[in-house]
């Protein structure tokens, strides 16, 4: 009960503190907005070979590091209840999760593991009890391993029927108490890293662009295949749970889309034209088949023959195919034009180069506008549709204090923004912080997000609330914020900042 005196005495100590200019509290927000936190299966779970589960391509990168590993991870497989007992503490109103579809069928497709089935079920049980409303992805990066092997994963269309097929077994098992179903996480930046630097699993990608020496792929089709496929297979369980389930279960399902906001790099027309190039090729990708049945027309005319075809319906399938749209966003990046000989890759199709984007090792700058811009283009261009942030947050380096206060700083700006995109008229109706605790960060364990402390040399793996995790659980109560004292302390200075 130690966290429940602490959290006393800092709402307390915020509340006496007086009101600052731009003040605001979560009964700002209209009533209904839902806010969260979150984490994916391979990052918290741990268990990769216990009860059944079979290997992801993540389990790749399991081995990468000593301490933080995917191996044990948080060890959340066996800590759920006391996981769902400090967001039931700290005041969530709801959960991101994603499924291990290796650990449900651990084939990719075929028999349904009991055990993995058992232990969803107690996890979305524990967060039912406790109030809280479970918001889940279907899949988080971790394909089964099996899938890959067979026929390279999102390259083919086999997988089509093979995730609609897994989606309907999690309907099917889940769908009486999961109200909020995301298909895919990232499909635009999974497609333009997995399959185009191989910077990541499945770790595809032909020379010279890989950041990495892949065995296997091409950069310069493969990204808008797996895309293609992405969208297909979102579009085709989303209308198996419009027609099977929908009407039963009352629930909702949507996609997701890794949206940076980008601005020029300068005043030069160029640099003006290529960043709008660019959100058509990183927002438009994913957005604009959504909306309107196709791939942006600048895409069409660079792309070429390279980029897959809608047949009619295809594109009818896809069109209207989301409920709501799930938005990730981190940082802000320049844009600046690119007239660099094609070599046929994602990047230099789009013709633009993203400056300071540098590959999520540094600290993120607080640019709230980011998040307006991303959420104000939205609503004008593809029709203003419900929209779930399912993803915000800032990296610190673990190792460093407890008192994280720039992950305050940037969270309290963030949030004032979405609050300023609701009140200009964005459908914007939920948030949710990433992490809810520090979990495997299989790019970089040295930077993590969340609001506990994980000590990963533990075998207990403890968790330890940070000052914003307090701030978090003081914002959901309802109490203003006016963090002053805690902006006075400047953040540690980050090892592995690049400029660009
Ligand atoms: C939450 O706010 C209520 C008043 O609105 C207060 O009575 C209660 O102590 C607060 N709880 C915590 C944990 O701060
Ligand atoms: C790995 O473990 C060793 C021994 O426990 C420790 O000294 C070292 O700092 C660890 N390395 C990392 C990157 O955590
Ligand atoms: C790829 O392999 C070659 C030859 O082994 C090596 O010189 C090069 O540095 C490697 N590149 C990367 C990105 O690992
Ligand atoms: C990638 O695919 C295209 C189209 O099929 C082909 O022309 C090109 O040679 C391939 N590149 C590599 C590196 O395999
Ligand atoms: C379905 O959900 C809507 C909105 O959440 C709610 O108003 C309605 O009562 C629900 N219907 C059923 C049958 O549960
Ligand atoms: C993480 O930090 C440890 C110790 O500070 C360092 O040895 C290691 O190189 C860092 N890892 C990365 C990926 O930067
Ligand atoms: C993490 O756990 C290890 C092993 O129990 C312990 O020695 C270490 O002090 C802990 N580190 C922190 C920061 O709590
Ligand atoms: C804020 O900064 C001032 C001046 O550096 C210092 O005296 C004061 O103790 C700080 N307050 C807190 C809460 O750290």
């Amino acid at each position: 009960m130690e966290l429940f005196y602490f959290l006393v005495i800092i709402c307390l100590s915020f509340a006496f503190s007086g009101r600052c200019s731009n003040d605001y509290s979560r009964n700002d927000f209209p009533e209904g907005f839902v806010f969260g936190s979150a984490i994916s299966a391979f990052q918290w779970e741990g268990a990769v070979d216990e009860d059944g589960r079979m290997p992801s391509v993540l389990d790749t990168v399991t081995h990468s590091s000593n301490g933080s590993s995917g191996v044990i991870a948080c060890d959340g497989y066996h800590k759920y209840k006391e996981d769902v007992k400090l967001m039931y503490d700290m005041g969530l109103d709801a959960f991101r999760f994603s499924i291990s579809w290796s650990r449900l069928i651990p084939s990719g497709r075929g028999p349904v593991n009991p055990k993995g089935l058992r232990f969803y079920k107690n996890l979305i049980r524990e967060l039912k009890r406790h109030g809280i409303e479970p918001h889940v992805t279907l899949l988080h990066d971790d394909l089964p391993q099996a899938l890959e092997d067979e026929y390279g994963g999102w390259i083919d269309r086999k997988i089509i029927d093979d995730f609609t097929a897994y989606a309907d077994v999690c309907f099917r098992e889940f769908g009486n108490t999961v109200k909020f179903w995301s298909t895919i996480n990232e499909p635009n930046m999974l497609a333009m890293v997995s399959y185009g630097v191989g910077l990541v699993p499945h770790i595809h990608c032909s020379p010279p662009n890989g950041m990495v020496n892949c065995t296997k792929g091409n950069t310069s089709t493969e990204p808008y295949i797996v895309l293609h496929n992405m969208l297909l297979a979102h579009a085709s369980t989303a209308r198996l749970y419009k027609q099977k389930y929908k009407n039963k279960q009352n629930g909702s399902i949507g996609i997701t889309c890794f949206a940076f906001w980008m601005i020029p790099f300068t005043s030069s027309e160029e640099d003006a034209i290529a960043t709008q190039r660019a959100k058509d090729f990183l927002l438009g990708w994913v957005l604009h088949p959504l909306v309107f049945g196709d791939y942006p027309n600048v895409m069409r005319r660079i792309v070429g023959k390279r980029l897959p075809c809608f047949s009619e319906e295809e594109s009818d399938l896809v069109k209207d195919s989301s409920d709501f749209l799930g938005v990730i966003h981190y940082r802000t990046t320049y844009t600046a034009d690119l007239s660099s000989p094609s070599q046929g890759d994602f990047l230099s199709d789009m013709a633009a180069s993203i400056i300071r984007m540098g590959f999520f090792h540094e600290i993120i700058d607080v640019h709230p506008w980011g998040l307006e811009g991303v959420l104000e283009y939205i609503k004008q261009n593809y029709g203003n549709p419900p929209v779930y942030i399912l993803e915000n947050g800032r990296p610190t380096n673990h190792h460093s204090s407890l008192n994280d206060v720039g992950r305050v700083e940037y969270l309290h700006a963030y949030i004032a923004a979405v609050l300023n995109s609701v009140r200009k008229g964005s459908e914007t109706r939920g948030y949710f912080q990433w992490s809810f605790m520090d979990l495997f960060e299989f790019i970089d364990p040295n930077y993590t997000y969340g609001l506990y402390y994980v000590n990963f040399s533990d075998p207990e793996r403890k968790r330890s609330p940070k000052t914003s995790a307090f701030w978090y659980s003081c914002f959901l109560n309802g109490t203003t914020i006016c963090p002053q004292e805690l902006k006075n302390i400047s953040i540690s200075s980050s090892p592995g900042f690049s400029s660009s």
